[in-house]
This record gives C-alpha cells, structure tokens and sequence, in this order.
C-alpha cells in the first residue's frame, strides 16, 4: 500500500471550486503513470461520476490507482480495438498521458516507441472524433522536444517557439507528431484537443522501476528527480556530468495536475499552453537541494562534460498558461522536494519492490535490495 501524500486534495479542491468535474465522466489514458495516478487522486476528489483510467502497465505499478468507487480501470494497451470500442460514448473530459517512457527506451527500441507513443495517439484521437459531447481532450505535449538546446544565456521557451525537424530521440519525434494529429483532428474532426507542454515533473508517485524493462538502465533509473532523491537516501555521491550546470525548469506533480485541470476546464480548444515554473534550476542546485534534504554528507562528484552532450540550459515561460488559463505553479522546489524525500522515505518498500523487478537485466539494483 502507498502513503497518502498531504495537502494535495486540498489545494485542488481550492483552486478547482470543485464544479468543473463534479457528475462528469472522465478518461485518463496513462492514468496509472507518474503524472496521470496524481492527475486521478485529485479529480476522484471533485466527484466525477466515473473516471475510466487506461494503463497497459508499461511503466507503471497499480499500486498508483486511487481505491475509488469512480474509478474504472482497464488494463490494456489504448491501441487494443476492443479497449477502444468499449470506452464511454459519454465521456466530457479527456487526458491524454500515456508514452513510452522515456528518450533512452525510444532509442533502444523505436519501434516500441511507435506503438505506444503515435499509434496511441492516432487511434486515441480517431476514437474520441466521435463521441458526441466531449468537452475537451487535453494532450501532454514535451517542452523538451521544442526548447532550442544551448549552454549559453538560455530564454524561457514560448508556445510559438520553433519546432526543429531534427530530434535526437524518437521519444521525442512521437511527442511533436502528437500535436500534429492534435492540430489534424481539431482542424478536420472538430475534436477538442488543447496541448499542454510540459517543463520536467518531479514529486511523489513516480516510481523507480515501475513496470516492465525497457532496455537500459533508464527502466529503473527513471529521471534526476527520483534517482538522486534515491542514490541520496542511500548516502551515495550524485554525479554531476559537466559540474551540474545544466539547467532545467521542474514543476512539482500536484501543480501539474491542477495545470492539466486548467487546461480541460478553461483551455481553448486548438490552443497549447506550457505548464512550466517559469524558474530554471542547475542540476548542481537540484542535487545539493536533495542532499541538504536527507542528510546525505557525501560531496556530489562533479564530472566533465561529454562531447556528445547537448541537453543545455532551458526553460519554459509561463505567462500565457497565467493569463489565460489563471494557472500558475505555486510549489517552491524546496518545497517539493521536501515532500518527494518524504515520500520515497515512506514508500521505499514499494520502490525497491518494482526495483527488484528488473534484477535480472540490471544486477546493480540487487545491492539497494537488502537480498
Ligand atoms: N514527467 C515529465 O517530466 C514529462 C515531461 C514531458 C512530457 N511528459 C509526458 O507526460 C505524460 C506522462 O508522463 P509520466 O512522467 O507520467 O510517465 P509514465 O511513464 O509514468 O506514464 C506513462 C503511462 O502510460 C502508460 N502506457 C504506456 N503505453 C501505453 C499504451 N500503449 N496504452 C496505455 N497506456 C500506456 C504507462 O504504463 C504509464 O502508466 C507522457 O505523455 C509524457 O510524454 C512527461
């Protein structure tokens, strides 16, 4: 059993007035994910009338779903005929959460990647042109696959920002192809599609190890967040490749979901919005943040840059997401990542249990495991 994590349903109830949800059905496909289970703990609490959740289990656990009478989860890949056919011809909100996480598991697998990062997309939208009645359908768009990668003075990226034709992930390919079909299928189908690009999510529920291996080490070692708050829990050093001085904007889970709420409730329809903090923050300060955190006395090791390095500086802007949705990140980051350490303190039998899970492919893990 995960521990509950405090103050989150507060703040949604707060800021949602609790209306825009309450009595609807609702979808969230990739609903047992990282972002998507946070998305669902908040919306059960505005009292839908159901909150169908889709979730094939690639990298994620069951132990994310809210223990709700709402919810209705199918477990299913969302490319699945039968899964599509069956979903409710009532729904009024979308979201759409699911990807083959994340840019390593796409390189070593692209193909993988296709099926559950654009098929998903394009049978997900094919479907929903359909449904009569449907509000909205709210698409997790990635900033990283549009910020300009620079180790110079860095600007915070816009919504116009420009796309390159040139990625070096076919992660990220699969997420720009995903607003393609979006702007398509709002501009042929009328579906109402609003695209929130997302800045780099951290917080509670993100598993390490969640689901099934992907190929590299990435299976386990997710993203910085999880792995430094991990590795600094267990009073390893975090390394720093090129002394931390990368750059990212993080944007804690609960002001996510609640971004993502804002989207399906007041976004228009055909539009994007970056959900982004606005705040850029070196990987040097995010591990010396974490460290002070838990105590962790071990100095991080600052390491060269590689040659082959070019993931820079960046940040989103959020000011259009401000004014015209009324949505702004409000979790500091040390405040986030107080809860994140707690959190995993809490949960460190579920996480080293989905990390055992990969064992075979990635003996390291064996020594967190206490075997
Ligand atoms: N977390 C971030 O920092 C971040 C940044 C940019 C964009 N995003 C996007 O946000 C969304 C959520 O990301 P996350 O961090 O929660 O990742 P996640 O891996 O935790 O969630 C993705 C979910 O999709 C599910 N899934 C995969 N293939 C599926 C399929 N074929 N059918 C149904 N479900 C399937 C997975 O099992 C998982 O539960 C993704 O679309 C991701 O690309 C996330």
């Amino acid at each position: 059993m995960i521990a509950p994590i405090m103050g989150v349903q507060d703040k949604s109830r707060e800021l949602m007035t609790g209306s825009d949800f309450k009595g609807a059905n609702l979808l969230i496909v990739g609903g047992a994910g990282f972002v998507g289970s946070n998305l669902a703990h908040i919306l059960v609490e505005q009292g839908p009338e159901k909150l169908v959740i889709v979730d094939n289990l690639l990298s994620a656990d069951t132990v994310n779903l809210p223990d709700h009478k709402a919810v209705d989860f199918r477990f299913g890949s969302i490319t699945d005929d039968r899964i599509l056919r069956d979903l409710p011809n009532d729904l009024d909100f979308a979201w759409h959460l699911s990807c083959y996480h994340g840019n390593q598991s796409s390189i070593a697998d692209p193909i993988a990647d296709h099926d559950n990062n654009t098929l998903t997309t394009l049978k997900l939208f094919e479907r929903l042109k359909d449904i009569e009645g449907l509000k909205k359908v709210v698409y997790a768009a990635a900033g990283c696959a549009v910020a300009e990668k620079t180790y110079n003075d860095a600007e915070a990226t816009k919504e116009d920002a420009p796309v390159s034709l040139h990625h070096d992930s076919p992660y990220s390919i699969s997420k720009i192809i995903g607003e393609l079909y979006g702007n398509y299928y709002f501009a042929r189908h009328n579906l109402p599609i609003v695209k929130a690009r997302f800045q780099n999510v951290y917080g509670p529920r993100e598993i390490l190890g969640a689901g099934r291996w992907r190929g590299t080490p990435h299976t386990v070692w997710r993203n910085v967040t999880p792995t430094f708050v991990f590795r600094s829990l267990m009073g390893e050093a975090l390394p720093l490749d090129n002394a931390g001085n990368t750059s990212r904007d993080f944007i804690f889970v609960e002001d996510m979901a609640r971004g993502l709420m804002a989207c399906a409730a007041r976004g228009e329809t055909g539009e994007i919005y970056n959900l982004a903090s606005g705040r850029e923050t070196t990987i040097r300060e995010l591990a010396e943040t974490i460290n002070r955190l838990t105590g962790n006395e071990t100095p991080v090791e600052l390491k060269p840059a590689r040659d082959w390095d070019r993931s820079g500086r960046r940040f989103g802007d959020p000011s259009k997401a401000r004014e015209k949705l009324g949505f702004e990140a409000d979790v500091k980051i040390e405040d986030g990542l107080e809860r994140t350490v707690a959190w995993t303190q809490d949960n460190l039998p579920e996480i080293k249990r989905c990390m055992r899970q990969h064992v075979a492919y990635l003996p390291e893990v064996r020594q967190y495991l206490g075997d």
